[in-house]
């Protein structure tokens, strides 16, 4: 009996206040009127094949692997970072570099490869040294410029919502529900902290990428950086995310970084070295549940499936023209590295990575075909070699009624890449830190002055000689 009046005076408030939403939505900024959680992109066709990969240098003129990419006849292709390598500080070297790759014969055919409906789609994120530095972060002075190049290299419209945000994080979508699947990009450099110490990776000498990892490596066994509040996606970027995740009414939700996001290997970048970051990137996906969740990412020279078929799998590819295995230094240690980090790996299979050129695989097959109403979404990743060779794969099967929460429970046992330790080992390693400077400040003192005695001595006898 009072429900009814409540409700009248409830639509009698709600109906003007709607009102008003969409009118101060409208008036302003017709931009603005997109619903929220709208993808920048929408395309009309179900995603069926998504290629990705990174890592592309230009001194390799030629690039046969894209060739293999083609004749998989995917619907997109997807950079997941490292289109270039030109390291830049002056635009010019920026533009450079994307045109070096604009140009590659093999990708360039690819890319101009579209059939009547535009397939494939190109698109994607860049990582550190497309955005123009080697571990590079929100203090990079010629992001806004790198911003619009990249955009411009992956043939972004100049209408596009994307040309008007800082940042080139953006959302695609493919297919209409129930056969809809929504791809999340994240920009893991425009806005991200530096590390817990900035990485001597951005300074162009040689040898600094290695030392950089090695500190990485250090300050996470160590257990340095446990509680980091660093940020990598910053206040606009987060709040863009959630949007996109809430009520989405996508069956299957990619979630591209271009760094690892749940990896336990230390010496690289990734989300672990931003614990406070990943655990709020966690926390939002337990609370939006996406549907269908999987990640992609680059970045690190070789492919590997880390996580559980059963909760939430990540698959990275890296390189399309280089790799790990033929590093000049860091060659020989990769495989023996790689096995040293086994943990994370896909259900426990500590062999699920692949260390030579590769590229990545997305199939998404809804169940029962061509069914107005699938019952089952499946998910087959793959990195596939030069040859387009499966050697890592990794299956996802989830039923479309099940409740989307349960998998993401497996985000609560991504342990800390941080080890956890005792402030007495932290209060040892400052010791021997201490002590190592102490005696390597003496030796080197020692060995100066040697010099100019030796020196001086040479230059006194010359002068006695002559
Ligand atoms: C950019 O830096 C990376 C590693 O720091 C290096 O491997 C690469 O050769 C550099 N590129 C150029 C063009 O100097
Ligand atoms: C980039 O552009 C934004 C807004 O257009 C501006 O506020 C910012 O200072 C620019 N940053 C740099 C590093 O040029
Ligand atoms: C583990 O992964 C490797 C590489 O993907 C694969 O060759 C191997 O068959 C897998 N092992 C098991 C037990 O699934
Ligand atoms: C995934 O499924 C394919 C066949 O559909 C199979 O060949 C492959 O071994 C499976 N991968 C894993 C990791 O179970």
């Amino acid at each position: 009996m009072i429900r009814q009046p409540l409700r009248n005076m409830l639509s009698g408030v709600a109906e003007p206040f709607l009102f008003l939403v969409v009118l101060t939505c409208c008036l302003p900024d017709a931009a603005v009127c997109q619903p929220s959680g709208g993808s920048d992109l929408q395309l009309p066709f179900e995603l069926r094949r998504l290629a990705f990969g990174s890592c592309a240098k230009q001194k390799y003129v030629r690039q046969p692997i894209w060739d293999v990419v083609a004749a998989t006849q995917p619907d997109a292709f997807i950079w997941t970072g490292d289109a270039h390598y030109a390291n830049c500080s002056s635009v010019a070297c920026l533009r450079e570099g994307y045109a070096k790759q604009s140009s590659v014969p093999e990708y360039a055919a690819f890319v101009g490869s579209k059939d009547a409906d535009g397939r494939p789609v190109v698109g994607g994120m860049w990582d550190d040294h497309d955005y123009g530095v080697n571990d590079g972060g929100q203090f990079y002075s010629l992001k806004n410029t790198s911003q619009s190049l990249f955009l411009d290299f992956i043939g972004v419209p100049t209408d596009s919502p994307r040309r008007s945000r800082q940042g080139v994080y953006s959302s695609l979508s493919f297919g209409t529900p129930p056969h809809k699947t929504k791809l999340l990009m994240l920009d893991t450099r425009f806005f991200r902290d530096w590390p817990l110490l900035p990485s001597v990776g951005s300074i162009r000498l040689p040898g600094s990428a290695f030392i950089g990892a090695l500190v990485r490596f250090s300050l996470a066994f160590f257990g340095f950086g446990e509680g980091y509040s660093g940020d990598v996606l910053g206040e606009d970027q987060w709040m863009w995310l959630e949007e996109q995740l809430t009520h989405s009414d996508a069956a299957v939700h990619v979630i591209l970084s271009s760094i690892q996001i749940m990896t336990m290997c230390a010496v690289f970048e990734s989300w672990g070295h931003f614990p406070i970051a990943r655990q709020r990137l966690f926390s939002l996906l337990q609370r939006t549940k996406p549907k269908g969740l999987i990640f992609i990412s680059g970045d690190v020279h070789f492919g590997e499936a880390i996580g559980k078929s059963s909760g939430v799998v990540e698959v990275t590819s890296s390189g399309l023209t280089h790799s790990c295995a033929t590093a000049t230094l860091v060659g020989p240690l990769c495989e023996p590295l790689l096995v040293r980090c086994p943990h994370m790996r896909l259900d426990h299979n500590a062999t699920a990575y692949y260390v030579r050129e590769n590229f990545g695989l997305l199939d998404v097959r809804f169940e029962p075909p061509d069914a107005p109403t699938p019952k089952r979404v499946h998910l087959h990743a793959a990195v596939l070699d030069e040859d387009g060779r499966e050697r890592i794969t990794a299956n996802v099967t989830r039923s479309l009624s099940d409740d989307p929460s349960v998998p993401l429970r497996y985000l609560d046992e991504v342990p800390s890449l941080i080890r956890h330790t005792s402030p007495v080992t932290k209060g040892a390693v400052f010791a021997v830190l201490g002590l190592v400077m102490l005696v390597g400040g003496q030796v080197f003192v020692v060995l100066c002055v040697s010099i100019l005695r030796l020196c001086s001595g040479k230059k006194k006898g010359k002068r006695k000689t002559g």
